[in-house]
């Protein structure tokens, strides 16, 4: 079975009991895919952090803390414009986007690599009363005909597969002409990726290793990529009016526990220690994140002109 073809459909009421077989779903994966997919199974991105349980009101915590914590994702993602329009979420996580996305009115789709991430984005909407068609699928092989979406949003997701490009692709393929991406992405000359470093290599005495392998390595999923904005530029060729910024995350100002599998007393000084101030004024533009926003031509044929977009009422 093609991880592409193990889905779940969800909408409310439940009519019955889903059965999951992660198994199943991993069988079909590279050794780098299975590695990312076994990483975010283990635990949903924030889940150990931010989400105290799964009530109702633990999901509302994680919103909470969330947003707090990266307020830039209600500017950038813009929730309330897409009402009504035909949504894709690629690798939802906890869901917490996914249920502003739905609460603001937008025909949803989500899709992760991960089971258990669907899982949670399920409970929180059964918990919510919301509604989307969720489904494990590969970022890397849309389980969707051309031209389906006006959207296609994803945070901090494509850099982990290990076929970057080939997500791109995916996402121009499943655009209607000139529907909009919004991607999060992360951006190499970060103070995270500095810190990384600075432990990782520096203090090992291997300065000569280069910074896209400590992301790799030590940042979050094996293989993990960051790139330059003239590298997501050259990514993003096919689009048109590509806007691109990068800020300082909660991360590279040491402002929350994110960084919390690095701990020892070398970061709990440099939590003391940290020039927050001074990193603000003088370094505003290095921050992990890389926010895009770039629209698909509207002149770009699609690949396979014949196929009918998803539908649903
Ligand atoms: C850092 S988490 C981000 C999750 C969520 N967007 C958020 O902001 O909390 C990365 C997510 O990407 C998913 N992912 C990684 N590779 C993927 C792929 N090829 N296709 C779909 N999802 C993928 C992981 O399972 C994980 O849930």
């Amino acid at each position: 079975m093609r991880s592409s073809e193990y889905k779940l459909r969800y909408r409310r009421p439940l009519a019955t009991p889903v059965v999951y077989d992660d198994r199943a779903n991993a069988s079909m994966m590279s050794v780098e895919k299975l590695a990312v997919h076994d990483f975010w199974n283990a635990a949903s991105c924030g889940e150990d952090l931010y989400l105290p349980d799964s009530s109702k009101e633990g999901f509302a915590r994680h919103s909470q803390t969330r947003y707090e914590l990266e307020p830039e994702i209600l500017q950038f993602a813009e929730f309330a414009a897409w009402r009504g329009k035909q949504v894709l979420e690629i690798g939802v996580g906890l869901g917490a986007d996914h249920q502003k996305f739905a609460e603001n009115g937008a025909v949803l789709h989500g899709l992760d690599l991960s089971e258990r991430a669907i899982r949670s984005t399920a409970r929180r909407f059964e918990l919510f009363g919301l509604q989307s068609e969720l489904q494990v699928a590969d970022a890397e092989q849309l389980p969707f005909p051309d031209a389906s979406f006006d959207l296609v949003y994803s945070w901090g997701v494509l850099m982990h597969s290990p076929d970057t490009p080939t997500t791109i692709s995916e996402v121009v393929r499943v655009l209607r002409p000139g529907g909009t991406t919004k991607l999060m992405l992360y951006h190499k000359w970060s103070f995270v990726g500095f810190m990384l470093w600075t432990r990782y290599a520096l203090f090992r005495l291997r300065p000569m290793t280069p910074l896209i392998d400590i992301y790799m390595r030590y940042l979050e999923s094996p293989g993990t990529k960051a790139y330059s904005v003239g590298e997501v530029r050259e990514l993003l060729g096919q689009f048109e009016d590509i806007r691109i910024s990068t800020g300082l995350t909660h991360a590279d100002l040491l402002l929350s526990p994110a960084g919390q599998k690095h701990r020892g007393p070398l970061q709990s000084l440099a939590r003391v220690v940290w020039p927050r101030w001074l990193i603000r004024r003088v370094f505003p533009r290095l921050g992990l994140f890389m926010l895009i926003t770039a629209r698909k031509p509207t002149d770009l044929a699609p690949l396979n002109p014949s196929a009918e977009p998803p539908r649903r009422s």
